[in-house]
């Protein structure tokens, strides 16, 4: 094939993949298999890679993800993209259409408005130019925002080319979002791989949208609708009103919302909003409300914004659905820390769409402020949507007949002492061997920063656990090769790797091992600090209280906490048996760091990393003799930047640091590993 013949098929291709993406995500009617979809794209990755000259930004094949940022870049935003004033309720609602009412008086506007859900995600920007996607961009302060169009193109609902005769440049504004059972799906994927689990779609949207590596966006179900046009090159054809607006980006292939309507009265408005206040939990996505727009551009101009919103929308936010159920009993959980946690057992009601039974009741202290008795009538809502919450009881259905609540002064589940620290609200139980927390512990224990057991992740620990072949982080040293192979999902080699891994992890230091105690407040850094002056597990556990505060940044908290940890009996046979499996319980003599790969190199991290964390990271610079600072100066060597990182990554771009992305990070770190190997 010739050249020029290629581009033509390429053409071809582009137009006819656009269009069928179309078909298939924003109107969800395809009129081709998915075999032939992909038959094409394949026949137009293989021309591009033939000729790369011909890739250009509106191909299908640019969804999939480029190589990853450092940062994003700012963006100023042509338009501002300004906020809603909000309405708590349907008189706020009605106050607002006076004020246009006595406006408009003066301006004559007619009175048509366009309701419109209020989709729970995050506002972003896009301009094309040319029809052409050119730039997406996160709404940020609503003057500047940041770059991340390589995330929008992974969006599929999103054109990469306009479809019609759009003008020059256009910008249009939107929402983007993920439905509720894609976030449910990435969240169980996430616990079973050990990660942290988002809060509810929109954060798990707006850390997918934040990505540096756009590959990670694009395994993220993200969808968007539009609903606004900031900005039209030229006047002709300019929509007149907000509806026209809708159906012109409905016809330029955006994705707009099907429940939209165009309201002739104010009370069709109410209407629209009583309608989903009640209907709200059917839709497939969370919305937080109804917005509410003049529709009349003209209209919404004369009357004009404040800095903040415009005087002409408003945004009607639902209220929490208040329902009422019956506390049947109180229980204690007790947490991974240790924390006693009451929960409120509770006869099953349907609150804002879903099926409540249980309530966290905090501590002792929420349950006496509330006054909250078994068997008492609550009324219970779901804070922020989504979490249950009890209001208050319901006291005037009191019968007599409930009972007051004994919070426990020993663990429910290990029969340990209960401790209750001064100026905290939580109860936490005091055995380290607690089968609550061993879990967690041994996971903590087995973690990076702590004794670094590769290998040793939350399957395993739950398998070791289930046949008891553990109870507590020391059994880990006494486990036996034949041991391991009657457990299913080892082989000779995984059996002998756990070994090794195991064994190898008492060279770990000290001040390791003792953070690997998870002593509560004794984070990795007062850990070597406790560890550098006291130089042993022995000393440190015998330290009276003023010995301790003597220890630069320990108060008072971390010295009690201390003591408390080393009068606890099962905490002390814990600590011997380690003792006793051979992990350095003291102070070696201090490795230098002289002739390690990092020796001199200062290193400040900023933003969330994916693949390890923080601590993780400032332990391997560390190991290679390098220093982890907190704030950049000229005198910083290097800046990873995660994500949302903070304003060090500014300062380091003007003091021209190293800026590595955590990909970046990552890859040397194993460089510099193998250097310090060979
Ligand atoms: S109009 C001038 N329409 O709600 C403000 N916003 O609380 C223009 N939102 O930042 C916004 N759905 O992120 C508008 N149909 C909709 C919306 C919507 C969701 C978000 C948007 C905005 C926030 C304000």
């Amino acid at each position: 094939m010739s050249k020029a013949e290629a581009e033509k098929r390429i053409s071809e291709l582009r137009r006819e993949l656009n269009h069928h993406n179309y078909l298939y995500y924003v109107l969800d009617q395809p009129e081709i298999s998915d075999a032939e979809y992909d038959r094409m794209l394949r026949e137009l990755m293989e021309l591009e890679a033939k000729y790369p000259q011909l890739v250009t930004a509106d191909s299908p094949t640019q969804r999939v993800g480029g190589a990853p940022a450092a940062g994003f870049q700012t963006v100023a935003h042509r338009v501002p993209l300004l906020s809603l004033n909000n309405a708590f309720s349907e008189q706020e609602l009605r106050d607002f259409n006076q004020r246009i009412m006595r406006a408009s008086e003066r301006t004559n506007v007619t009175l048509d408005y366009v309701a419109e859900l209020k989709i729970d995600g995050l506002t972003v920007a896009l301009t094309y130019q040319d029809g052409v996607l050119v730039q997406g961009a996160t709404r940020g302060d609503g003057v500047t925002g940041e770059d991340i169009t390589a995330n929008i193109k992974t969006i599929r609902t999103i054109p990469l080319r306009l479809r019609g005769n759009p003008p020059g440049q256009v910008i249009v504004r939107g929402e983007v979002y993920m439905k509720q059972a894609d976030f449910a799906e990435l969240n169980r994927i996430r616990q079973e791989q050990g990660e942290a689990l988002f809060a509810n779609p929109r954060n798990a949207a707006a850390g997918s949208l934040r990505q540096l590596d756009p590959k990670i966006t694009a395994a993220r179900r993200l969808d968007a609708f539009f609903y606004d046009l900031l900005w039209w090159e030229g006047t002709e054809a300019t929509p007149g009103t907000q509806w026209e607006a809708i159906n012109q980006l409905k016809e330029w292939g955006f994705k707009v919302n099907p429940e939209s309507v165009l309201c002739d009265s104010f009370e069709a408005v109410i209407a629209f909003c009583r309608r989903w206040q009640e209907e709200r939990h059917s839709l497939p996505y969370e919305i937080d409300g109804i917005v509410v727009k003049l529709n009349s551009l003209a209209a919404q101009a004369e009357l004009g914004a404040t800095a903040k919103a415009p005087r002409s929308k408003v945004a009607f936010k639902f209220p929490a659905a208040e329902v009422e159920t019956k506390v049947e009993e109180i229980m204690i959980n007790v947490g991974r820390t240790g924390a006693l946690t009451p929960l409120a057992l509770l006869t099953p009601v349907q609150v804002s769409g879903s099926l409540v039974s249980r309530a966290t009741l905090h501590n002792e202290d929420y349950i006496r402020e509330k006054e909250i008795r078994i068997g008492d009538t609550v009324l219970l809502r779901k804070a922020g949507d989504v979490i249950p919450e009890i209001v208050r009881v319901v006291k005037e259905k009191r019968t007599g007949e409930e009972r007051e609540f004994q919070f426990p002064t020993v663990c429910p589940v290990c029969g340990s002492s209960v401790y209750r620290e001064k100026g905290e609200a939580v109860a936490r139980c005091q055995g380290a061997s607690c089968p609550a927390q061993l879990r967690e512990f041994i996971l903590h224990f087995a973690s990076r920063p702590a004794m670094n057991i590769e290998g040793l992740g939350p399957s395993i620990i739950n398998l070791l656990l289930e046949k008891e072949m553990i109870r507590d982080p020391a059994d880990l040293y006494t486990l036996k090769y034949e041991e391991l192979l009657t457990l299913e999902r080892f082989g000779e080699k995984s059996a002998r790797n756990l070994l090794a891994a195991i064994e190898r992890s008492k060279t770990v230091p000290f001040a390791r091992v003792l953070f690997a105690l998870g002593i509560r407040h004794v984070g990795a850094e007062m850990a070597r600090r406790l560890a550098q002056s006291f130089l042993s597990i022995d000393r440190l556990l015998k330290a009276t209280k003023e010995e301790l505060m003597a220890v630069a940044d320990v108060g008072e908290a971390i010295a009690e906490s201390v003591i408390r940890y080393a009068g606890e009996k099962q905490n002390q046979r814990l600590v011997e048996k380690l003792s006793k499996a051979g992990l350095q319980m003291a102070v070696a003599p201090e490795a230098s760091a002289a002739g390690l790969p990092l020796a001199g190199k200062t290193f400040v991290l900023t933003g969330a990393l994916t693949a390890l964390t923080r601590s993780a990271a400032e332990e391997a610079i560390r190991r290679l003799g390098g220093k982890a600072g907190s704030a950049v100066s000229r005198q910083t060597d290097y800046v990873v930047v995660g994500q949302d990182p903070g304003s060090k990554y500014q300062k380091a771009q003007q003091l021209g640091v190293a800026i590595l992305s955590e990909e970046e990070f990552l890859s040397l770190l194993r460089d510099w590993t193998e250097e310090q190997q060979r």
